[in-house]
């Protein structure tokens, strides 16, 4: 018997994957950026054992057995026994491919409710499988078949996600750009507007968007392109006000191509955007004080929940200006409510 347990920690896009070129191997049209956050908040933990005694593969999400016939999950497990079959033919002695697996999984955040669940689950899945196999070298491509956005989460810091150009996907790869520290004190707020699952999940709002929206050919073709590189010139120089600008624009794009798709997909509440107004004015107060490096960003994914980059220096003021703004429920606790917000990177 072999058992492994992992953990891997959520991933939010600063530069946002939306679109396809490829749905079966999930490769994206552009190349996205991520940060990648600590393991100590939002994490996925997984324990995959393999045995001569199981008699049958069996698969636990959240405490619940659920079918492991999904094919993302069978796609990530495909390839990574083909991997290992390559490795056995290279020498190892032991036919633990024939044994079977058991995979018990689970979050300690809400699922699909566009908190990047998915990401932190299959690069948790797909790493405890390299372990449990033995297998070397890169990860992210199969992680990347489970759910595109987990492939970043595979590596700590900012990562990007190259999109890659050949047709069977092997050069679309999440590579580490800069650490956890490179933006120093660096927090981040997750502003939990809506936990419960999402109406249009992301697959399926992308793949509308694809076929419907003409202001996604614009992202595509000029917008995100010429954004990344911005992006990548200001991680390398460290300019943390247009690293903000940058983020806040690349989700505000994301979510027009969603309101531009037919029928739209429609992510953001009241409440998101109240969250983005507040950031906005936040940032003018602190260009108006000559205090550029203490700006905040917000970012959203398919979901109405914002995550907020804040400098460590100011994120008591903020938290103070959210509570302020957006007070807990009468049924929450303030220790629940700063809970529900806050994860660090
Ligand atoms: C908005 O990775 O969940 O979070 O590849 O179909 O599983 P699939 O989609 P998924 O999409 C994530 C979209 C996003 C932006 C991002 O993380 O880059």
């Amino acid at each position: 018997m072999k058992t492994v347990t992992c953990t891997a920690p959520v991933n939010i896009a600063v530069i946002k994957y939306w679109g396809k070129r490829d749905e079966k191997l999930i490769l994206p049209l552009n190349d996205s950026i991520s940060f990648t956050l600590s393991q100590d908040d939002m994490c996925a933990k997984t324990t995959v054992t393999i045995s001569p005694k199981f008699t049958e593969d069996k698969f636990w999400l959240n405490g619940k057995e659920e079918s492991l016939e999904n094919p993302r999950i069978q796609n990530c497990l495909k390839e990574i026994r083909r991997r290992a079959s390559k490795r056995k033919l290279e020498g190892s002695a032991e036919d633990i491919l024939n044994w079977h697996i058991h995979i018990c999984s689970a979050n300690n955040f809400p699922t699909a409710a566009g908190l990047a669940s998915s990401a932190a689950g299959y690069a948790c899945l797909v790493y405890a499988l390299g372990q449990v196999y033995g297998i070397e070298g890169d990860l992210s491509s199969i992680a990347r078949q489970g759910s595109g956005s987990a492939c970043r989460s595979i590596y700590g810091g900012l990562v990007r996600w190259h999109k890659g150009e050949l047709e069977d996907g092997t050069d679309s790869i999440a590579r580490p750009i800069a650490p956890a520290d490179h933006f120093p004190n660096l927090r981040v707020i997750i502003c939990v507007a809506n936990s419960e699952r999402k109406k249009t999940g992301s697959t399926d709002g992308m793949r509308q968007t694809v076929q419907t929206s003409k202001l996604m050919q614009h992202r595509i073709k000029e917008s995100v392109v010429s954004r990344m590189e911005s992006m990548i010139k200001a991680i390398k120089d460290k300019n943390w006000p247009a690293f903000c600008d940058l983020t806040m624009a690349d989700s505000n794009e994301m979510h027009a191509v969603c309101q531009d798709t037919f029928p739209p997909c429609v992510y953001m509440t009241d409440t998101s955007h109240a969250v983005a107004n507040l950031v906005h004015q936040y940032n003018d107060l602190k260009i108006s004080q000559r205090d550029i490096n203490h700006k905040v960003c917000y970012t959203f994914d398919a979901g109405p929940n914002a995550c907020l980059f804040v400098p460590g220096a100011v994120v008591e003021e903020v938290l103070a200006l959210l509570l302020f703004a957006f007070p807990p429920s009468s049924s929450q606790s303030p220790a629940e409510y700063v809970r529900g917000i806050q994860a660090h990177p």
